[in-house]
């Protein structure tokens, strides 16, 4: 190998120094001219990631991607778990003596992205950071497109699952150190595709973090945010931001605030819970609607899209605090009028958080200021609105709303309605706004209007009629005159150019004129370009505003979106208590009961306690609707808990700790564990998890086994659930082990429930009703006549259940499963006594 540096081109060492300034394991996109280049390394690992040819010049392996699409290939890079530096050109080529400056702008990561082809209107984007120190662990969270940021400390590493459940980030920083360790020793369950980032341990450094944070937020302690005391989470907060500066290269001006939050206000609710209930993603990808954010989320801006998730995955535990969301919603279900007029008001109003974020790391535009103007516009409509709905949390939320009528002013005196993208090609500024643009744009008219003159002028003075001024990139203004005519061009012509019809000449005049149009029009795209950075600053300095009115609206957003499901479906206000009970009058399957308009959802009952009905056995045929029911209740105990209105006729609601679900046999083969192994594992998660303030839903326990094992296991978890004092939480257990139903006979706490069905001769006719009572029948049989399988595997089932209910055992003690009415032989499939054979 040639020494390196000595046969460096000079834009080659330039980029070997951006290369030494990025983070080492970033990608390094370098902006040559129109175009975003990679060498070496990174040319090889991006160039397959962003679909780009890979190609060699002077042995240098290098690919490259047009700047005017460079976002979408970082979102590929990003995608692809990479991170990515980029390098700007920072002077105009054109103007610049010697080699152009080149800086790194800005590095990007799953949890610094900014950019909206990038970002999910409907989710946030957290980046995180963990720090564990002794006792607990502290956790700083950072959405870095709309500045919500926030601390809180959990107890241990499954506390630390709950928020990474509770909060699906993008990226999770960790001190280097603990990274290694965790590396060793295991991750922590945390939802994909998050990465982690190993950063330095000092980032993490108690003052460092302490000082760093009292400068952003602009004060002398960190006491008046509630953080005395936290500092496992000062020293993650300190380790985010200075993080997040780094990747901007910029102060992060629009973090203005910091939030303490602790997790136990919150009713946990587990990966498998989150899932197992469909709250926000179906378990089958196809099924969108299918989920019970599908059904509530009537929002109509960004905020409250994003806000309602997050009320979906964090229900509240605090009767108080639920009491207030549902006060505000139930004003709103009083006054549909009302209701109404406050959703189309909102529909106005667009990405408030994300824009003002835009403004202030310097990637906005004037449409930005205009997505600003229109929705701080609709702000005192409704203001005046808000006050018809009597409601404590709507009080507070409007008084949150400030609607700048000088910068909306300002910035609808200064900008046009239909600006154009970029900043730097001018159009954005009205007439009036400022005098010397005036002026500007006057001279580049004039010298417009003078240089169409100067054509007749011309044809008038050689007598060629065709005679014609022109523009192009290339001459500027010239004028043109066809090959019959060329003998009457006057002797100050100078020649520019031949043609196939003719030539073209300029004038010093013309070239006066046109240096004055041109020198005009170049001045007023700069100024233009000066004036926004000014209003922009301006904007900006109103940032903090902009955040709490637009996480304002985000609530109001969500409480009126639930008011019109609660309203459009004919929910009712739950009453909370803290008493463990739960009492539901015709509850519905929320997202059935919308999905199903056709054939009408059966209403069903729910009563539990921590008494005389603990633990409700649930029997019943296959596909009579056990599942269903179960779900229903976990789902109603949730909607209660996040301040929303309930699908039933009443519903009484003692606040839960957490929703434990032990749901369907999914295998979790990415997790290297089998099906029973799943179900033992969330079992287990269970009974050492549960308080008695818990609600449990357990579907099939025990089916992934043998019979006789699974019933044993079922039977002893059921009893645990029941007997065991810690435990004794509020259960459904559907399951088709009849033999369980017997528990009721020596347990005070169990109840057996069963969902009825009607034979009427051959057919079975799903009722979807729970009744107190067990049932002994499962008409699996039925429901596989009905899902198609083949005659004859029907009717042998049949006669085999016949076999197994006429205890059919031979003399040997052996089963006589294998016994058929027929004769075997013929078409009919042979018996297969092997299959029975012990
Ligand atoms: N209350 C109801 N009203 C109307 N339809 C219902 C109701 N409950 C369930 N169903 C319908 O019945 C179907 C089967 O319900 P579900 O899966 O709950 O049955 P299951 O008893 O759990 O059956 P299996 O024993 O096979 O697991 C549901 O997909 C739904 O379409
Ligand atoms: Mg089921």
């Amino acid at each position: 190998m040639t020494d390196p540096a000595s046969s460096l081109t000079p834009a080659m060492r330039q980029y070997m120094d951006a290369k030494k300034e990025a983070p080492p394991d970033a990608i390094l996109l370098f902006r040559m001219g129109d175009f975003y280049e990679l060498f070496f390394e990174d040319a090889r690992r991006a160039a397959p990631l962003m679909d780009v040819v890979l190609t060699k010049r002077a042995g240098v392996p290098m690919c490259g991607v047009p700047y005017h699409a460079v976002q979408s290939y970082v979102a590929r890079l990003l995608e692809a778990g990479c991170k990515v530096a980029i390098a700007e050109q920072m002077e105009d080529p054109r103007l610049a003596k010697g080699i152009v400056k080149r800086a790194i702008t800005q590095v990007i990561s799953a949890g610094t992205v900014l950019d909206d082809t990038v970002l999910n209107a409907g989710r946030s984007n957290f980046l995180i950071a963990v720090l564990p120190g002794k006792a607990r662990l502290g956790v700083a969270l950072l959405d870095v497109s709309t500045g919500d940021f926030r601390v809180t400390e959990v107890a241990d590493r499954a506390g630390l699952e709950t928020e990474l459940q509770r909060l699906h980030p993008a990226e999770c920083l960790l001190p280097e150190t603990v990274h290694t360790r965790w590396q060793a020793e295991g991750w922590p369950d945390a939802p994909a595709p998050m990465v982690w980032t190993p950063v330095d341990d000092w980032l993490f450094d108690l003052e460092m973090a302490r000082d760093a944070l009292c400068r952003q937020l602009g004060v002398a302690s960190l006491d008046g945010f509630g953080c005395r005391g936290l500092d496992v989470a000062v020293g993650a907060a300190g380790a985010v931001l200075s993080y997040v500066r780094n990747s901007l290269r910029r102060d992060a001006s629009h973090i203005t605030s910091l939030q303490v939050y602790q997790n136990d206000a919150y009713l946990v609710l587990d990966r498998i819970s989150q899932r197992n209930l469909e709250l926000v993603e179906p378990i089958f990808a196809d099924a969108r609607d299918a989920t019970l954010l599908g059904v509530l989320d009537h929002t109509a801006t960004p905020m409250g899209g994003r806000l309602l998730r997050e009320w979906i995955l964090r229900p509240l535990r605090d009767c108080a605090a639920i009491g207030r969301r549902l006060d505000a919603v139930e004003a709103m279900v009083r006054d549909p009028l009302l209701l109404n007029e406050l959703r189309e008001s909102l529909a106005a109003v667009r990405d408030l958080e994300r824009t003002i974020v835009r403004l202030n790391v310097g990637s906005a535009g004037a449409r930005d200021l205009l997505v600003l103007r229109h929705g701080l516009a609709a702000v005192p409509g409704l203001r005046a609105l808000l006050g018809g709905l009597d409601a404590p949390l709507v009080r507070d939320l409007a008084a949150a709303l400030a609607d700048l009528p000088e910068l909306t002013g300002l910035i609808a005196r200064a900008i046009v309605d239909e600006p154009p993208l970029a900043i730097k090609d001018g159009g954005m500024f009205r007439p009036g706004y400022n005098a010397d643009l005036d002026l500007l744009h006057r001279a580049a008219r004039e010298g417009k209007d003078w240089i169409a003159q100067l054509q007749a002028k011309e044809q008038e003075r050689t007598g060629i009629k065709s005679l014609k001024v022109r523009f192009n990139k290339v001459f500027g203004y010239y004028i043109e005159v066809t090959k019959a005519n060329l003998g009457q061009v006057p002797a100050d012509y100078i020649r520019k150019q031949t043609i196939v019809n003719g030539e073209r000449f300029i004038t010093p005049e013309l070239k006066e004129l046109e240096s004055k149009v041109t020198g005009a029009e170049e001045k007023s795209k700069a100024l233009e370009y000066e004036l926004f950075q000014a209003l922009r600053e301006q904007v900006v300095a109103a940032t903090a505003q902009v955040q709490a009115t637009a996480r304002a609206l985000g609530a109001l957003d969500v409480l009126a979106a639930l008011a019109d499901v609660a309203a459009r479906n004919g929910y009712v206000r739950p009453v909370l208590t803290d008493a463990p009970v739960l009492d539901i009058r015709d509850g519905r399957h929320p997202v059935l009961d919308h999905l199903m308009r056709q054939e009408r959802f059966v209403p069903n009952d729910t009563l539990l306690d921590v008494e005389e009905n603990q633990l409700a056995i649930i029997t019943g045929p296959n596909m009579a609707g056990k599942s269903t029911y179960i779900r229903q209740v976990a789902l109603l105990v949730l909607l209660a808990q996040m301040g929303s209105f309930v699908p039933a006729k009443s519903a009484t609601v003692g606040l839960a700790d957490r929703i434990f679900t032990r749901v369907g046999a999914a295998d979790d083969l990415s997790r290297g564990q089998s099906t029973f192994m799943v179900e033992m594992v969330e079992a287990a998660n269970i009974l050492n998890n549960a308080t008695p303030r818990s609600l449990i839903i357990l579907d099939e326990i025990g089916r992934g086994t043998s019979t006789f094992d699974g019933l044993s296991l079922a039977w002893a978890v059921a009893e645990y659930l029941h007997d065991h004092a810690p435990v004794k939480a509020r259960t459904l257990f559907a399951t088709h082990y009849h033999e369980l139903t017997e528990l009721a006979l020596t347990r005070k706490g169990v109840k057996n429930y069963n969902v009825a069905v009607r034979e009427w001769g051959e057919k079975v006719i799903f009722l979807r009703k729970i009744l107190p009572g067990s049932t002994d029948k499962s008409y699996g049989i039925h429901v596989a006549r009905l899902a198609g399988l083949p005659r004859a595997v029907i009717d042998r089932a049949n006669e085999v259940l016949a076999n197994l209910e006429g205890n059919a055992i031979n003399e040997a003690g052996k089963p006589r499963l294998a016994r058929s009415r027929r004769k075997a032989g013929g078409e009919e499939p042979a018996a297969q006594p092997w299959l029975f054979e012990f």
